[in-house]
């Protein structure tokens, strides 16, 4: 079939969008954000799924008309099965079967975990642009995750390691938090921590074996350290916040890159990508840089608009969905959690 024509629905957490991809380009990628959690220090899914059902259609219209294309020659509709907020993917679920159902065209479920690794075969205009090849290592650190995902196909995926607490955006977001900063708190200890001395701090590093991650202690040791500070010297926080901020982050860093490295090695596999919100942090993207001269790795760093939850990799995932005859059945429901 020619000119295959995919229209994207994400709908996971607090982000609506909508995205046309044509045979693998972008046509269009618009993101409403909703505002309305950031005075509550977090997402609050009653809210979320009450603006997802006000962003949906607008989204949806917008997206379509910026890829001037017309609903007639959309061939599918991929969207976020899950996982995140059941309230959230019920308002993109039912909107992409509706729509479906209507237009007669398959409905195409997707995994939003899958989505984020497969954000780097989007092409979108960008110059000697060149995809991963199989297989390949992605460390996917979002809100939620923190995966070295072992990528072998457009669907073969397995998690060779995880997190066992929390995960690395929680732990900037919890970080950010202890120091008063805003949420989400990742962009706020990136920028902070570019004026600060990363080794001002020593922080708990996790002692585990294989590929698993672990934050929580991390996250404990900092709030330890700056309670304890803040009883010597109540201006504690304001006097090193950038110290702090950087300190913190350096440590999330490397406790990322060891266990990147150590798949890498054990597994023979030099083609290395990052994805999820947390890949937007400017130390990561430097760090993996820097190995990639010491190590000898092709790596995939995404652009920051692919960072963030959006339709164009959902888009992208039903593309090749699609190609595979993989289609879903009307009946299909939304998983909140993850589902391998
Ligand atoms: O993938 P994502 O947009 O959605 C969820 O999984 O919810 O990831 C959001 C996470 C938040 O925890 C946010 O603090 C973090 O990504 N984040 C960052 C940066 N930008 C976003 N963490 C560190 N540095 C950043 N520059």
């Amino acid at each position: 079939m020619d000119n295959i024509t995919i229209l994207g629905i994400e709908s996971s957490c607090d982000d609506t969008s909508a995205a046309v991809i044509r045979n693998g380009e972008l046509l269009s990628n618009v993101i409403a954000n909703q505002d309305v959690h950031i005075a509550y220090g977090g997402v609050v899914p009653e809210l979320a799924s009450r603006a997802h059902q006000l962003n949906i259609v607008p989204t949806i219209h917008q997206a379509i008309k910026n890829a001037s294309v017309s609903l007639s020659e959309i061939h599918a509709i991929a969207y976020t099965r899950g996982p995140g907020l059941m309230g959230s993917l019920l308002v993109g679920t039912s909107f992409a079967k509706g729509l479906a159902l209507s237009l007669g065209v398959p409905l195409i479920d997707v995994n939003h975990l899958k989505a984020h690794v497969l954000v780097h075969f989007i092409h979108d205009n960008t110059p000697n642009f060149k995809p991963p090849t199989f297989p390949f290592l992605c460390l996917l650190v979002s809100g939620g995750n923190s995966q070295i995902v072992l990528v072998k196909s457009y669907s073969e995926m397995e998690i060779i390691g995880q997190t066992i607490d929390d995960a690395a955006g929680e732990a900037f977001d919890k970080c950010a938090k202890i120091l008063g900063g805003p949420y989400p708190g990742g962009p706020f200890v990136d920028v902070m921590a570019q004026q600060g001395d990363a080794y001002a701090f020593n922080l708990n590093k996790p002692r585990i074996g294989g590929y698993q991650y672990s934050f929580s202690g991390l996250k404990t040791s900092f709030l330890y350290l700056v309670r304890d500070e803040m009883k010597k010297n109540p201006a504690f926080i304001e006097q090193r916040k950038t110290d702090l901020c950087a300190s913190f982050q350096r440590t999330v860093v490397e406790i990322l890159m060891e266990k990147l490295l150590k798949a890498s090695q054990d597994y023979h596999i030099s083609t290395i990508a990052l994805a999820g919100g947390v890949s937007a942090n400017s130390a990561l993207r430097k760090a993996v840089e820097n190995y990639a001269h010491i190590y000898n790795w092709t790596t995939f760093v995404p652009k920051l608009a692919f960072t963030t939850d959006n339709a164009a990799m959902v888009a992208i995932t039903g593309m090749y969905k699609f190609k595979a005859g993989e289609y879903s059945d009307i009946s299909l429901t939304p998983f909140a959690k993850t589902l391998v």
